[in-house]
């Protein structure tokens, strides 16, 4: 988990990125009615916005590729692309009445067309005053970010980037938990919306054989104070289908998606969201006690591998050592050649092919 240190004084966020724009709000009003024309005037009233506010966000709506029709005397209507994202569809999910832990502490749910991160929406959210848990989801990242300051490919329309901003009463140390935990929930969802079987590669990489399709950004805040936790937030993003143009060349041959043939199920991202969401907050009751850490070990796929610990570092900071487990933090064990055992807690491995 990387640890940023807040600077006292520094809760005024210059950039607004993360509040939603007149567009979004006119676009998540048009979802939650898509089978149906509103008219301009009933989408002024319920946005406390003018006719010309609406018109100028439809027109821009239109113009980023969304099919708006507008037709006389009955209004507007969306025709949603297949598998549209939507905050509505995500909380009528979580409140369907099957699940009685979700419909009753429900975090906030805020999903935008496109940010440059979630990630970096949650934390402007938190540094504007933002007190509770958020769910922070976006259709695309034009700057999604990966570990170890890489970037993380995120087009419209293909996968569920997601992150979540908490409010932990943990320590530093046991925060890092929470990554281990997302990385259950989301194969816990994975398995329950597709019925799809994935494993986890330590330290939060989701694999379907040998292909990532899901990947985990923890960041740390922490007071300049007293180095308490402010909060907390992290990122996963899931490959749900093919992009349309290709993966670029450097993911080729690592990258890979849950769903090759494309979009079968038009609601499949809303409940794949609900279902990572239900299932990360049931764990998140209980942090330092629940089944995740068990799941966690079951589903990880390098006990038992000879593996070469940091091999994006020059040769020098390389090592190599036998798996032998999971310990009850998440860590992995390890056994070099000359016999002495550590416990990871961080850092990146790959296994060694012979
Ligand atoms: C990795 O594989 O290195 C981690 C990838 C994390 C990607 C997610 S997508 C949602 C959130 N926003 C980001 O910018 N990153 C995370």
């Amino acid at each position: 988990m990387k640890n940023i240190t807040k600077n006292a004084g520094s809760n005024t966020a210059t950039d607004n990125s993360h509040k939603l724009t007149t567009k979004d709000m006119v676009l998540e009003l048009l979802k939650e009615n898509s089978c149906n024309y509103i008219s301009g005037q009933e989408i002024a009233d319920r946005l406390f916005l003018t006719r010309a506010a609406v018109w100028k966000s439809i027109k821009a709506l239109q113009d980023m590729g969304h099919d708006i029709e507008a037709v006389t005397n009955r209004g507007y209507r969306l025709n949603l692309p297949s598998d549209s994202i939507s905050a509505s569809a995500i909380k009528a999910l979580l409140s369907d009445g099957s699940d009685t832990f979700a419909s009753t502490v429900l975090p906030d749910i805020i999903v935008f067309d496109e940010v440059a991160s979630t990630n970096n929406t949650a934390r402007e959210l938190a540094l504007t005053g933002n007190q509770n848990d958020t769910v922070i989801i976006a259709d695309s990242q034009t700057m999604g970010r990966g570990r170890r300051g890489r970037s993380f490919y995120s087009p419209k329309g293909t996968g569920l980037y997601m992150s979540f901003l908490l409010y932990p009463e943990l320590t530093l140390t046991d925060a890092v938990r929470l990554t281990s935990m997302t990385a259950v929930a989301a194969m816990d969802a994975i398995k329950e919306t597709l019925g799809t079987k994935v494993s986890i590669k330590w330290v939060n990489d989701l694999y379907l054989q040998d292909k990532k399709i899901a990947g985990i950004l923890s960041e740390a805040f922490t007071s300049i104070e007293d180095g308490s936790l402010s909060y907390v937030v992290i990122g996963i993003g899931i490959n749900l289908y093919p992009p349309r143009t290709e993966f670029p060349k450097e993911l080729k041959d690592i990258a890979g998606v849950l769903c090759p043939q494309g979009a079968e199920d038009s609601n499949l991202r809303n409940k794949l969201a609900a279902a990572l969401i239900s299932s990360f907050f049931r764990y998140y009751r209980n942090p330092m006690d629940s089944p995740f850490v068990e799941k966690y070990r079951e589903a990880s796929n390098l006990i038992g591998h000879y593996v070469k610990i940091n091999p994006s570092q020059p040769s020098a900071q390389q090592k190599y050592a036998f798996v032998t487990g999971i310990d009850d933090s998440c860590r992995l064990m390890v056994k070099y050649d000359n016999g002495t055992e550590e416990s990871l807690s961080s850092g990146e491995v790959s296994v060694v092919k012979y």
